[in-house]
C-alpha cells in the first residue's frame, strides 16, 4: 500500500500542481470553451458550466486524485488493486478501461485540432493577418481545414513531438515540460486581456458571458432542448481533465504523504480562470469586429488572428500566443495518453519507449477520422447526423467523461471505507470541508449527471 508506482514520482506537491494544471487547461479552456460558449448564446451556459465545476468537478477531481494516489498505478491496475482491497467486483476494472479508451479517442482528434495552432504559428508569424479584414482571415482557416494533407503533416508533427515527451518519463519528460509552459501561458493571456480591454465592445462581451437567459440555453430554437446543459456539464469534465483516468495517474505519482483538497482546489481555480479569460477575450474581438459568437469549431482561428493583425507588434504577440496555446494543448495531451502508456508498461511486455512509439501509430491513424471529416467525408454522417469529428467528441466529452466521474465518485463514497478515505486525504474528518466533500460527492455528483443525462434524453420536457 505504501508503494512507489514503478512510473516514478513526481518530486513535489507544486510539480504535480504543474502537471495536473497543464492537462487541464488546454485546448478546452481556449478553444472548445468559446465555441460552445458562443454557440450556445453566452451567460446561461456560462453559468451551469460554473455550478458544474463547483459542485461537480471539484468533488470528482479530489476523488480520482485520492483513487490514484491510493491505487499507484494506471488507471486499469489502480482499480483492480482498489477493488481487491475493497472486496468489490472485478468488473471496477472497467471503469479503468474505459478511461484509457476515451483518452485515445480524446487525443486522436485532440492533436488534429492541436496541428490547426501548429499551422498557424509559421502563417501568423510571416504577417499575412496584418489589417487583413475578418471575412479573409475566415477564408484562411477554410481553406487550412479543406486541406487533407496539410492536417495530417501537422497532425503528425504534433503527435511525434507528444510521444517524445511521454517517453521521457514521468520527471525527465513531464515534469520538465510543464513547468515552463504553464507560466508563459498566463503571462499571455493576461497581456490579451489588456488588448481586448482596449477594443470597443469588451463591456459587450462581459454582458455575453454573464448576462443570465436561460431562453437561449434551454430553447435554442424555439423548441425545448436539455442539449445546452449536457454539454456544459461534459465541458466541465473535460475542462478539468476528469472521468477519464489522466488525473488519476497523476495522482498515482503523488509522493504518499500529501493532502488534496488544496492542490486540486488550485487546479480548478486555474483551469476556470483561463477558461474565463479566453472567453472575455474572444468575445471581445467578435463584438468588436462585428463577427458572429456562434461561428463554431472555427471560432478561435478565425477570430484571433483579426486581434493580432490590428494590434501593434501583433505578428510577434499572435506568433508566441499560438505557440502556447501549442504548448498548452502538449502539456494536456500527454495526460491524454499517460493512462494507456503507464497500463503498456505495467503489462511487462513494453518499455516505456516501445509502448509511445505504438500508442503514437495507433492515436495517427484514427486521428485520420477527424481529418477527413473536415473535407473529403464531410457529408459522412453515419449516426445522429453528426460527422466523425463530432460524434468521437459527443460520446467522449458527453457521456464518456461524465460517466466515468460518477462511477469513481460511488466507488469513493459508497464503497471506500471512510478510514481509508480520510487517510489518502490527509484531512481532518469532522472539518466543514471534509464534511461538504462528501456530500457532493455520495449525493449531488451521482444524481445531478443522471438528470442532466435523463433531461438531455428529453425525459422532462
Ligand atoms: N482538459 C484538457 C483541455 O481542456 C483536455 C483533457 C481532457 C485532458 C481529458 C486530459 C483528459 O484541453
Amino acid at each position: 500500500m505504501t508503494t512507489q508506482s514503478i512510473h516514478g514520482e513526481w518530486s513535489s506537491r507544486l510539480a504535480f500542481i504543474f502537471a495536473a494544471t497543464g492537462s487541464a487547461v488546454g485546448l478546452g479552456n481556449i478553444w472548445k470553451f468559446p465555441y460552445i460558449t458562443g454557440e450556445y448564446g453566452g451567460g446561461a451556459f456560462v453559468i451551469v458550466y460554473l455550478l458544474c465545476v463547483a459542485m461537480i468537478g471539484f468533488p470528482v477531481m479530489m476523488a480520482e486524485v485520492l483513487l490514484g494516489k491510493r491505487g499507484r498505478a494506471s488507471p486499469v491496475n489502480s482499480m483492480r488493486v482498489l477493488a481487491q482491497e475493497f472486496r468489490q467486483s472485478k468488473l471496477w476494472i472497467l471503469l479503468g478501461w474505459s478511461g484509457v479508451i476515451a483518452g485515445f479517442l480524446i487525443l486522436s482528434y485532440y492533436s488534429v485540432i492541436a496541428g490547426w495552432a501548429l499551422a498557424y504559428v509559421p502563417q501568423v508569424a510571416s504577417g499575412i493577418f496584418v489589417n487583413m479584414p475578418a471575412q479573409e482571415v475566415g477564408v484562411v482557416f477554410d481553406t487550412l481545414v479543406a486541406n487533407p494533407l496539410m492536417l495530417v503533416g501537422w497532425h503528425t508533427v504534433f503527435l511525434v513531438v507528444t510521444m517524445v515527451i511521454v517517453a521521457g518519463g514521468v520527471q525527465g519528460g513531464l515534469e520538465r515540460a510543464v513547468s515552463v509552459m504553464m507560466p508563459a501561458l498566463f503571462l499571455m493571456l493576461f497581456i490579451l486581456l489588456g488588448y481586448a480591454m482596449s477594443t470597443p465592445h469588451f463591456i459587450e462581451s462581459v454582458h455575453f458571458m454573464f448576462d443570465i437567459d436561460f431562453q437561449k440555453l434551454l430553447y435554442p430554437n424555439g423548441e425545448f432542448s436539455g442539449d445546452g446543459i449536457l454539454a456544459a456539464m461534459g465541458q466541465a469534465f473535460f475542462s478539468l481533465s476528469l472521468g477519464m483516468g489522466a488525473i488519476m495517474v497523476y495522482g498515482a505519482y503523488l509522493p504518499k504523504k500529501t493532502s488534496i483538497a488544496q492542490i486540486t482546489a488550485a487546479v480548478v481555480f486555474a483551469d476556470t480562470l483561463v477558461a474565463i479569460l479566453a472567453g472575455l477575450i474572444i468575445f471581445s474581438i467578435v463584438f468588436s469586429n462585428g463577427l458572429e459568437p456562434a461561428a463554431g469549431v472555427g471560432l478561435v482561428f478565425k477570430i484571433l488572428p483579426v486581434a493580432f493583425g490590428q494590434m501593434p507588434y501583433g505578428s510577434f504577440f499572435g506568433t508566441l500566443f499560438f505557440i502556447l496555446l501549442v504548448l498548452a494543448a502538449w502539456s494536456s495531451a500527454i495526460s491524454l495518453i499517460e493512462p494507456a502508456v503507464a497500463w503498456l508498461v505495467e503489462t511487462g511486455k513494453f518499455t516505456r519507449f516501445s509502448a509511445s512509439i505504438f500508442s503514437g501509430i495507433a492515436l495517427w491513424l484514427v486521428g485520420l477520422l477527424t481529418v477527413f471529416s473536415f473535407n473529403i467525408w464531410s457529408d459522412f454522417k453515419p449516426f445522429f447526423d453528426k460527422d466523425l469529428f463530432t460524434l468521437i467528441d459527443y460520446l467522449t466529452a458527453n457521456i464518456m467523461l461524465p460517466l466515468g466521474g460518477v462511477c469513481i465518485a460511488f466507488f469513493v463514497a459508497w464503497l471506500m471505507t471512510r478510514k481509508s478515505v480520510i487517510e489518502e486525504l490527509e484531512m481532518s474528518s469532522d472539518s466543514f470541508a471534509y464534511h461538504l466533500w462528501y456530500f457532493l460527492l455520495r449525493y449531488v455528483t451521482p444524481i445531478g449527471v443522471c438528470v442532466v443525462f435523463l433531461n438531455a434524453i428529453g425525459v422532462f420536457s
